[in-house]
């Protein structure tokens, strides 16, 4: 049984903490402003530790809070050894750290290796020294196609809709697969490598506990001499056979770091972000390299009962074939909250991912969302992966039941998905809406000034103070599941129970069953004590978008 940590001496004894964690991610930007500039900051986030213990989240994960000119809301890393002067100082991260550690809450950064800002010294010095030097070597540069070199390498398209190479001025072309202000790294180079051991280290050493690997599926590339079109690339499906994505030869990197993971006592974990095929996951997750990786196919699917009970079994046979434990997730910054995808239409079990994009797709008003029905069933789907087997990652916002803001106007967005793909891609801004933790205020107590992202006057009603000790709360809700699986959390192990097509129900060690009504209609609750809900009860019956939690005896 998992105990509550409460001091730095139990944080550094256990090298297991993560296998069933409650890790909770923060958006820095968008948490709490201590300081009034509209930008959420490591200040704020001090001041709300009694908060996240509280809430009682075993760790937090932290993304990108490095100097960044914020073309890609962080992703786009000026320095990877630094904070951002608008975030804060290292002596308040060193503060932030020692303070959530008091708290029993481990710290995960999020370390983005694919591609650096254009700002990054290493990108200008590249850029300065010109074409067929160690300094563009870092990066993936190309002379251009055609007598002029006028004509990109390739015909690619980045993962925000625009060309994937730009020409600097020398005439020379360089890679991006996101925005053209991220770079891609040459990971061929050692210089490279060697940076990003320094980079773990530097982090680990300021007692940070694991890493969140951003784009984990990228890095390695495999570019000969003439390259292939976007045609050509799109039609590849044999796996580890894609010039760009998801190469064998990534592991050679993870294999590396794994030992540098290793220098520490407990190990510092990582969590590898690889948008690849479900079968493809266990090398990432295995325990010679980053040790677990998300699974996105939960968030993936609609709220169906056959979905769920297929995604489940399939996930725990493939991370006990890693060694590995699973990992579930419904919302982060990059998709529309789940509370709001429950209430469009289902997408009937369509899984083609690229990036994720399709969810980004559907974050505009239309058609119009049934919020009701939506967070009912996103309080019921969070209960059910709660009681599961492995570690279940948190986003900000989501235990207050925060839907996706859709309407923010196009002059206050921010996400160059949105602006890069006009009229396709609403982008990711309306789950990156600052939080509100009073009922009013210039931005609802998200800090003494506005908010960097308009908020909608709703918010107010879904602030932390509404929902604080209001019995049924999502706030409560999230409250009582969290303290209640520190508890209950044993083995990493389920057992099916039979139950109707529409129900998904499973049993855990010692008598803990969960059981979810998918449905349309209430169905007869099983016998047992009941412990939590997702929702009220009808007498006997589990109503439909409801989920339980039950001893049996
Ligand atoms: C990851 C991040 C996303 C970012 C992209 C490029 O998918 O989660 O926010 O835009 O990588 O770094
Ligand atoms: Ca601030």
């Amino acid at each position: 049984m998992t105990s509550t940590l409460n001091t730095d001496q139990l944080l550094v004894d256990d090298a297991t903490w993560w296998r069933q964690a409650a890790v909770y991610q923060i958006y820095p930007r968008s948490f709490a402003d201590a300081n009034g500039d509209g930008i959420g900051d490591l200040r704020g986030i001090i001041s709300r530790v009694p908060y996240l213990k509280r809430l009682g989240i075993d760790a937090v994960w932290l993304s990108p809070f490095y100097p960044s000119a914020l073309a890609d809301g962080g992703y786009d890393v000026a320095d990877y050894r630094d904070v951002d002067p608008r975030i804060g100082t290292l002596d308040e991260f060193d503060e932030m750290v020692a303070a959530l550690h008091a708290a029993g809450i481990r710290v995960i950064a999020d370390i983005v290796p694919n591609h650096s800002s254009d700002d990054h010294v290493w990108f200008q010095e590249a850029l300065a020294a010109g074409p067929g030097s160690p300094e563009r070597a870092r990066y993936i540069f190309r002379d251009g196609l055609g007598a002029d070199g006028s004509r990109p390498p390739a015909d690619w398209t980045s993962m925000f809709g625009e060309p994937a190479w730009t020409r600097v001025p020398d005439g020379q072309w360089y890679l991006h697969l996101f925005a053209r202000e991220q770079p891609d790294f040459n990971w061929d180079n050692e210089d490279v490598r060697e940076d990003f051991r320094k980079t773990l280290r530097f982090w680990s050493d300021r007692g940070v506990d694991g890493f969140r690997i951003d784009v984990a599926h990228g890095l390695t590339k495999e570019l000969g001499e003439s390259l292939p079109s976007q045609a050509e690339i799109d039609a590849i499906t044999e796996p580890g056979a894609h010039p760009l994505w998801d190469r064998d030869e990534v592991h050679e990197i993870y294999a590396d770091w794994r030992k540098v993971f290793n220098e520490y006592t407990p190990p510092r974990i990582a969590v590898a972000e690889a948008w690849v095929t479900t079968h493809r996951r266990p090398r990432y997750a295995s325990a010679e390299g980053l040790g677990q990786a998300f699974n996105f196919d939960l968030l993936e699917a609609d709220f169906d009962a056959e979905q769920f009970r297929t995604i489940i079994t399939d996930n725990l046979a493939l991370s006990a074939a890693s060694g590995s434990s699973t990992t579930w997730v419904f919302s982060n910054h990059d998709v529309v909250r789940h509370a709001t995808r429950y209430a469009l239409p289902p997408r009937n079990g369509s899984t083609t991912v690229k990036q994720g994009q399709e969810w980004l797709l559907s974050g505009g008003t239309a058609p119009v969302a049934d919020v009701e029905l939506g967070l009912r069933r996103a309080r019921a789907a969070t209960l059910l992966m709660l009681g599961l087997p492995g570690s279940a990652y948190l986003y900000q916002g989501e235990e207050l039941g925060l839907p996706e803001v859709a309407d923010i106007p196009a002059a206050e967005r921010q996400d160059p998905a949105f602006f890069r793909n006009p009229g396709v891609d609403m982008g990711r801004d309306g789950c990156r809406v600052p939080l509100p933790w009073t009922r009013e205020g210039s931005s609802f107590g998200f800090g003494p000034a506005g908010a960097h992202l308009p908020q909608p006057a709703g918010f107010g009603e879904l602030s932390v103070e509404a929902q604080d000790g209001v019995p049924g709360s999502t706030l409560e809700l999230y409250r009582a599941a969290l303290a209640l699986r520190h508890e209950l959390q044993a083995a990493e192990t389920l057992e099916w129970v039979p139950s109707p097509a529409d129900v998904v129900r499973f049993a855990r060690p010692s008598g803990w069953q969960v059981v979810t009504n998918f449905g349309t209609d209430p169905v007869a609750l099983p016998d047992g004590e009941v412990l939590l809900t997702s929702g009220p009860l009808a007498g006997t019956q589990l109503p439909a978008s409801t989920t339980a939690w039950i001893r049996t005896a």
